[in-house]
């Protein structure tokens, strides 16, 4: 996918809903995307800059929009925050995403002249949900964790909150066809509105909005078993399991007997006989991905490390310099894993069972760096050992980790 930066096209995501309505989730989700895709993506929440400014324990009646002094200060800390957006867009900064309510349209208009006027495109992202379970569930898994109630009890936290949105309400706009581009997610993407939106990346972005669900359920990341070509240290090719690669497949069948509950598991391998024959021993039916296979080599497929030293010695080094960006001769880098793994990551998101990937280390290390968010440059020297599961527990802003080895 081409680039904003390539386009020299800067852009502000700007953020757009009352509180409790999944805009921080969104925010993050869609930031950490766009990074792993290798743009310099920040969130700006408003919320954030209030309580290191304001504090964080300011009562309700600061968002009250009746009080002259709560506005005059709201206005303040917007203004500063979306002044530090522009001036980080300015220099490294591809993608700003401008975290707040913004819910008038006053507000809005505000925040699409200044960004206009600095260059940079403005796309709104509202997030509509009037289902109180929905809200419910985010006021109790999100806001009664945040500093703002840091020591208050929790009915008296969930009144002060309420109250908090109530006072949004009286003074919120929903977004209309006369203020530019923008996406609206209905009932967590039930529904989604798309407002002037074009072009190959905004398109991509949508669809990644559209796919996006909040399910709890983790994510087992495993490489096959060790496979013949392992053994003799050979990258690529299409070998079995050795013996040692059977064993571990079928202690993998014994890890994951205890960890099934009422929900059964998706289990995906790639199309390569070493996942297949390591999902083999599971009870589940699996599927295989061609975008799971492993990374290219190309004309080194095949061939152990000491002999691409020996045959192709300034690509060992040029891989070496920059293992991101390096691509084999006629084969893949992990920059093109990335994007072959697009599919991938919208299947994981919006997918709402656990699920099992077995596939290869280069490939989970770019699985990896999404659900972990770590940076692109890291990528590629994860740590991702054989005979390992690694647990991923997705949270309500992040994904938790835990590794098991499974076999000597
Ligand atoms: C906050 O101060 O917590 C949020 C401000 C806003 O989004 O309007």
């Amino acid at each position: 996918m081409p680039t904003f930066a390539a386009a020299e096209q800067k852009m502000a995501f700007v953020m757009v809903g009352l509180p409790a309505r999944g805009k921080s989730y969104i925010a993050r989700k869609l930031a950490r995307y766009l990074r792993w895709r290798g743009q310099e993506t920040r969130v700006f929440n408003v919320g954030t800059y209030r309580r290191e400014i304001v504090g964080s324990q300011v009562s309700h009646d600061f968002f009250d929009p009746d009080n002259p002094e709560g506005r005059k200060e709201r206005m303040r800390l917007a203004e500063l925050v979306l002044k530090d957006m522009l001036r980080w867009l300015a220099s490294s900064g591809q993608v700003g995403i401008y975290d707040a309510t913004n819910s008038t349209k006053e507000r809005r208009r505000w925040i699409r002249e200044t960004c206009t006027a600095a260059g940079v495109t403005v796309v709104f992202i509202e997030t509509v949900c009037d289902d109180p379970h929905v809200i419910d569930r985010n006021l109790r898994d999100t806001k009664l964790h945040s500093p703002d109630y840091a020591g208050v009890a929790s009915e008296d936290a969930l009144i002060d909150f309420k109250q908090r949105i109530a006072h949004y309400q009286r003074a919120y706009e929903p977004l209309a066809d006369d203020e530019g581009r923008f996406v609206k997610l209905i009932d967590e993407g039930t529904k989604v509105v798309v407002h002037n939106v074009d072009g190959a990346i905004l398109s991509r972005v949508v669809y990644f909005l559209m796919n996006l669900r909040t399910k709890r359920r983790p994510i087992w990341l495993t490489r096959h078993g060790e496979s013949l070509f392992n053994v003799e240290d050979r990258i690529g090719g299409d070998s079995g399991l050795s013996p040692r690669g059977h064993e571990f497949a079928r202690a993998l069948a014994g890890f994951m007997q205890p960890r099934r509950g009422k929900e059964p598991i998706t289990v995906w391998t790639s199309r390569l006989q070493r996942t297949i024959q390591t999902a083999s021993y599971l009870a589940e039916r699996t599927t295989a991905f061609r975008s799971l296979d492993e990374i290219d080599a190309g004309e080194c497929d095949g061939m152990t490390y000491t002999e691409v030293r020996k045959r192709y010695p300034e690509q060992f080094e040029a891989r070496a310099k920059d293992k991101l960006n390096y691509r084999y001769p006629r084969g893949e880098s992990y920059n093109d894993v990335i994007q072959r793994l697009d599919p991938i990551i919208i299947e994981i998101e919006r997918h709402e069972h656990p699920i099992l990937v077995v596939s290869h280390q280069g490939v989970l290390r770019a699985l990896y760096a999404y659900l972990m968010d770590t940076p692109p440059a890291d990528c590629p020297h994860i740590p991702m050992p054989l005979h390992t599961v690694l647990e991923l527990m997705p949270s309500a802003y992040g994904c938790t980790e835990r590794r098991f080895p499974l076999s000597s």
